[in-house]
């Protein structure tokens, strides 16, 4: 096991009702001014962005909003954000919604009291020293921004879609999570989220650190957890127990407890970013098809962590490990597709994939060489994006 600091200091309140606390905790750490940020209009039609109102307004907290946040956010939205604080002096940045919502708010936190251009932090030339505090009302359990120190924005010039990754200044300070509030997620919705949730340990199961038991072993429970209750969740949508399972298993598969003690990977993701960021597909979906293309190519390189999961999580018994590796792949995917997710570039509906560009892209954006458990250059990521064809 590697040496590690872990500091995962969001306040968590959980269950039904636990919007209801949003005005106290936004007291408990001194708001004053708020903005409230949400997306394209969900949270209008469920009454929750009302009720969230009602509650500031009884508090007698001053409250601003934005609205409007897209799937797979864009800078234009950040800086509407970053100026709209600005002119009304806020303080602290409540978001009411999913990953998109909660990054765009923090992007913003970062960028108010920065004099540059808050891009500056994606691109890497400038580090966050100062932040304006985010809370969060969690609508959709699927990126675990709610608990990450990590904040992915596109920059619409040149489309670069850049994960910042911090590990104090963006974590929100509290994030209130009711699983009710999921019951009117559409079933794409809820199936994306659960790979991405699963992608998020899977990120920090391939890793090329050995002895890391403890760390596995949390890993391999909190899938077969997810796994379990996403069958419930996809046949009833309104199953409260499932929906808090899920909900719970998305924040700790992101808070980096997973990652404790050990080197990450990060390649599915790099490459998912590129898809979504040019095609504009849900983050998610994008995953369900490059997951098991990544996880094909380590079977053929690098086998033996695919074999412990195929052996741990998917109860293969094969004694080959590319084999058993292989194995689990296809019980991955058979688990993938019966809860509805593409398995394809064509079953995420694109049919001719500009593979040329994506590995350009992922290696301007990324680096030369990414990958924790194998380090890949553009040749291997190319053949990684063809076994997704
Ligand atoms: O915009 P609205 O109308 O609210 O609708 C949203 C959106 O269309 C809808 N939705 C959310 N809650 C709902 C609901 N619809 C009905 N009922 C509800 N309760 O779901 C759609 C997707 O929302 P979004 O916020 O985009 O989902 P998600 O949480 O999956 O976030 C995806 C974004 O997070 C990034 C992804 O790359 C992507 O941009 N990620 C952020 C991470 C982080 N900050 O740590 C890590 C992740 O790996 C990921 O990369
Ligand atoms: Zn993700």
């Amino acid at each position: 096991m590697d040496n590690f600091s872990y500091c995962s200091p969001t306040k968590y309140v959980f269950g039904r009702g636990a919007e209801n606390h949003v005005a106290q905790e936004l007291a408990s750490i001194g708001a004053t001014r708020v903005m409230i940020v949400y997306g394209g209009g969900s949270v209008v039609r469920s009454g929750l962005l009302d009720r969230v109102k009602v509650q500031l307004d009884a508090a007698n907290l001053f409250h601003t909003e934005l609205g409007g946040v897209e799937p797979n956010p864009t800078d234009p939205k950040v800086r509407e954000g970053i100026a709209l604080c600005r002119e009304t002096g806020i303080d602290t940045i409540l978001a009411v919604g999913g990953g998109s919502v909660i990054d765009t708010a923090k992007a913003i936190a970062a960028g108010v009291p920065y004099q540059g251009d808050f891009w500056d932090f994606w691109a890497g030339k400038e580090t966050i020293r100062e932040a304006l505090p985010v809370g969060v009302v969690l609508t959709i359990p699927a990126a675990g921004s709610e608990g990450s120190g990590n904040s992915v924005i596109t920059l619409l010039d040149g489309m670069h879609k850049i994960s910042l990754r911090t590990d104090f200044w963006l974590r929100p300070k509290f994030a209130l999570l009711n699983p009710e509030l999921t019951f009117t997620l559409p079933a794409e919705q809820t199936a994306a989220g659960i790979a991405d949730m699963m992608a998020h340990i899977f990120e920090r199961y391939f890793s090329p650190t050995q002895n890391v038991e403890v760390t596995d072993r949390i890993s391999e429970g909190l899938l077969t957890a997810i796994m379990t209750d996403a069958v419930k969740v996809m046949a009833d949508p309104r199953d409260y127990e499932a929906r808090a399972n899920i909900m719970w298993s998305g924040t700790l598969a992101h808070n980096g407890l997973c990652g404790c003690g050990r080197k990450e990977d990060w390649v599915s993701h790099f490459m998912e970013h590129e898809i979504s960021a040019v095609y504009g597909v849900t983050h998610g979906a994008g995953l369900a098809v490059i997951l098991p293309a990544f996880m094909t190519y380590m079977a053929n390189h690098r086998p033996e962590k695919g074999a412990q999961l195929a052996r741990r999580v998917f109860g293969v018994s094969e004694n080959d490990d590319r084999l058993a590796a292989l194995e689990g792949i296809g019980r991955l995917k058979a688990f993938f597709a019966s809860i509805g997710l593409p398995l394809t570039f064509g079953e995420l509906g694109i049919d001719r994939p500009n593979i040329e560009l994506l590995v350009r892209k992922l290696h301007e954006n990324k680096g030369e060489l990414i990958g924790g458990y194998m380090t890949l250059g553009p040749t291997e990521t190319e053949e990684i994006y063809r076994l997704a064809l």
